[in-house]
């Protein structure tokens, strides 16, 4: 019972957050998947920051190819030095991740 409460209450989080605010709904699942833990300020290892991500992908706005590329390579399965949490994530978020870094990361 109290599983299926929670579930609901981040299912209706995750609604309202995907139909008011896309950006945000973004940052919730750079948090929500861990990503900030090494891509957050300071970067864990070798990580870039979010900053960083987005100054490596904006000037790619527009760039349908480049921006497809990016998100098919985000998730690709490394047999060495791969990161899991790259490779759990689903198509969807991986091109709603991307996409927000396009726009700024912000
Ligand atoms: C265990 C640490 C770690 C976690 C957790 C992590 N990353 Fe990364 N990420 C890295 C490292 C290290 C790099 C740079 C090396 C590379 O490109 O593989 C990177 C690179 C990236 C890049 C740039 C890839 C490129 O080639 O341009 C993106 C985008 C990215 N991460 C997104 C994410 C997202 C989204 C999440 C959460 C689902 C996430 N990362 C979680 C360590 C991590």
């Amino acid at each position: 019972m109290k599983n299926a409460t929670g579930r609901l209450a981040t299912g209706i989080a995750l609604a309202l957050a995907l139909t008011t605010l896309p950006a945000l709904a973004s940052m919730n699942l750079a948090l929500d998947k861990g990503c900030l833990s090494c891509h957050g300020s300071p970067p864990r290892g070798k990580a870039p920051t979010i900053a960083q991500l987005a100054d490596r992908y904006v000037p790619l706005k527009g760039q349908e190819d480049q921006i497809a590329g990016k998100i098919g390579h985000l998730r690709e399965h490394h047999l060495f030095g791969g990161v899991p949490a790259h490779e759990r994530l689903s198509a969807e978020e991986a091109e709603r991740f991307v996409r927000w870094l396009v726009d700024g990361g912000r």
